[in-house]
């Protein structure tokens, strides 16, 4: 049986319609998730819903469980993990205002426990990561995206860097030189513990500003909040429509 849980990002704190059922504050040998994992119905469908930055605090991105965040959503048999991201664009058709459904990853984190392999478990966990995202999940939300009309990129490559501070504009202009489409601060490692720990798993980025340096206005958190409220409208269409289709 699927079943479909959602990690929201900056901007998506709940998720908007679900009716929430209980509240499972998950214990993991990892430590806490970023806080309890909220179980409900949506569209008539079970979903668990995990904030990754917590609140009302706000766990910045370098400092999140992903660990735990992950393991506590399968603990609850989570087999779909859908991620929500907020991310600056990088290549010229990944303006502010868009969804990204993205295909690729390039991994710049560093310091992150970023595997559940301990050594002890006698194997060596080499996960295939050739495609780090679910090419059945990511095709549901495509699907979703085109029957709703929701203006989006269908594919792209999402650079995760350390932060918190934004980039350099020479950091960018090497992140495109490396292939780089957009650039985050969240998508790693939490999608290769998602595949390590077995659940299929998509992202929906939401573009919130220029990537430094491709704008000549300074990037403010205002212009990027105007930017996210918009586009967390869009996301929960999009979710909706996976929802009902699911
Ligand atoms: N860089 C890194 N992470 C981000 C950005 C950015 O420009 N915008 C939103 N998250």
């Amino acid at each position: 049986m699927k079943t479909l849980g959602i990690i929201g990002g900056t901007g998506i704190d709940q998720l908007e319609g679900l009716e929430i059922v209980d509240s499972h504050a998950v214990e993991t040998p990892y430590g806490d998730p970023s806080r309890a994992v909220e179980e409900g119905m949506l569209g008539g469908v079970r979903v668990f819903f995990l904030q990754r930055h917590g609140s009302p605090k706000m766990i910045p991105p370098h400092l999140i469980n992903y660990r735990a965040n992950v393991w506590a959503l399968k603990s609850l048999q989570v087999t779909d993990l859908i991620a929500i991201n907020a991310v600056g664009g990088i290549s010229a058709t990944m303006r502010p205002g868009r969804l990204v459904i993205p295909d690729q990853i390039v991994d710049y984190t560093w310091g992150r426990a970023h595997t559940v392999d301990t050594g002890e478990e006698g194997t060596l966990l080499h996960v295939d990561f050739s495609d780090p995202y679910d090419h059945e999940l990511r095709e549901a939300l495509l699907q979703c995206a085109v029957a709703q009309n929701i203006a989006h990129e269908g594919a792209g490559v999402h650079g995760v860097m350390q932060g918190p501070r934004l980039e350099s504009a020479a950091e960018i202009r090497r992140m495109a030189g490396d292939g780089c489409d957009l650039v985050g601060m969240t998508g790693m490692p939490e999608a290769s513990l998602a595949r390590e720990l077995g659940l299929a798993y998509a992202s929906i980025c939401m573009v919130i500003n220029a990537a430094a340096g491709l704008d000549d206005k300074p990037l403010t958190l205002a212009v990027m909040r105007a930017n996210l409220l918009r586009e967390a409208a869009a996301v929960r269409q999009l979710i909706a429509a996976l929802v009902a289709d699911y």
